[in-house]
């Protein structure tokens, strides 16, 4: 079977890193929902940096309740160093070693399995992210990073797009993507009261749509999908009008500025972590596409599927000021470039028959 990540994506990140890599040596990392898109390149990397970087191994706690992570997360590869746990972070999680950093990437991330589960995902990022916090009032933490979206903006008023991180959003607590938006907002503010209260190193990352590699074709976001169709010559298909717009961020660009906020972000606080160029349509997103695949593509606007939640945000963008001034966090891969990284993969990986 392909790994679910690029072999030269994750010598990338590690160079990228630099120096910084070895605050992880001889320490001990909790890696909730692990067996995602985003936790097998965690994976991945620290594997990596115990195999070549680090003096002294960190260990890893891989820990995951698999509910979303298909068949590339449901087998855990065996890594010196690395433990492996079927475990619902809603449930109390005992663990007697010493902890230095815990990584809080558990959450029903896809706007199709959210709707799906909506009670599943509110409950991960809240009495979950509350579960893995308490671990941190026992250890004396040296980093603690939860994982939250741009989605905790909504559906942003124009004159705050590019979106800095004091822009407070513009949400429906009943709409039907609440479950999500709502649950991380909540979850933000659980990590905001823990480091205030109980001195608890929190960071919090908000992803602008990092794609990649090890995508599942089940995913259902919107390069799994329109990849799939791609490879099975069928028509792609845009949702809605095709003029809703985002911004995408290749996975090592998006992992080095995750690994940037857990080790120097300030704790309480929460940073954008995405590339801001090129926001594109969704019809725009097709046609970079075409020119990836060397070939006309058949775009079809199609109306939404009864499968995904309504009242998606019109535009998403972010400001990452922040992050580039406090941590040098600096996306350096292009979209058609990373583009070409994910279907030369998706293209050895994907079997065009899901959609
Ligand atoms: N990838 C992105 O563009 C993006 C954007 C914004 C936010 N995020 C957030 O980043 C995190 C990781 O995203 P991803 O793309 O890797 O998603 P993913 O769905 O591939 O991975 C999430 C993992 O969490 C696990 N999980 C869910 N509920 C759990 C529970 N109760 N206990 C233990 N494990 C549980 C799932 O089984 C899955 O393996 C998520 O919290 C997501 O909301 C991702």
């Amino acid at each position: 079977m392909t790994a679910p990540y690029v072999e030269s994506d994750i010598r990338e990140i590690a160079a990228t890193l630099g120096e910084e890599a070895k605050a992880f040596s001889r320490s001990t990392i909790l890696l909730c929902g692990g067996a995602g898109f985003l936790g097998r390149y965690f994976t991945a990397l620290f594997a990596h940096l115990n195999a070549h970087v680090l003096k002294h191994p960190c260990r890893v706690i891989v820990c995951d309740n698999l509910i979303t992570s298909g068949r590339a997360g449901a087998k855990a590869p065996r890594l010196d160093g690395f433990r492996f746990l079927t475990h619902d972070i809603i449930k109390p999680l005992k663990i007697t070693e010493r902890i230095d950093y815990v990584i809080q990437a558990a959450g029903i991330a896809s706007p199709y399995y959210y709707r799906k589960y909506p009670l599943e995902t509110l409950e991960v990022a809240t009495l979950g992210t509350k579960r893995v916090l308490e671990l941190g009032v026992r250890h004396p933490l040296k980093g603690f990073l939860f994982f939250s979206s741009s989605e905790i903006y909504g559906d942003p008023d124009p004159r705050h797009v590019p979106t800095p991180e004091s822009y407070r959003g513009n949400i429906s607590c009943l709409g039907p993507r609440a479950c999500y938006d709502e649950s991380k907002r909540l979850g933000e503010t659980l990590c905001a009261i823990f480091h205030e209260l109980h001195g608890v190193p929190t960071r919090m990352v908000r992803p602008f749509n990092v794609y990649g590699p090890g995508m599942q074709e089940t995913d259902y976001r919107v390069l799994p999908n329109f990849a799939s169709r791609i490879i099975a010559g069928k028509p792609v298909q845009v949702y809605g009008s095709g003029k809703q717009t985002r911004t995408f961020c290749y996975v090592t660009d998006a992992i080095t500025g995750f690994i940037k906020v857990l080790l120097r972000g300030s704790p309480g606080q929460a940073y954008n972590i995405g590339n801001p160029v090129p926001e594109l349509s969704m019809l725009e997103l097709a046609r970079v596409l075409e020119r990836v695949a060397g070939r006309k593509l058949d775009v079809r606007v199609v109306e939404y599927p009864d499968t995904y939640p309504a009242d998606e945000p019109q535009r998403r963008c972010p400001d990452i000021a922040k992050a580039a001034r406090q941590l040098g966090y600096k996306p350096a891969v292009s979209l058609e470039e990373g583009l070409k990284r994910f279907m030369a993969w998706a293209s050895a990986v994907y079997t065009g028959t899901q959609f």
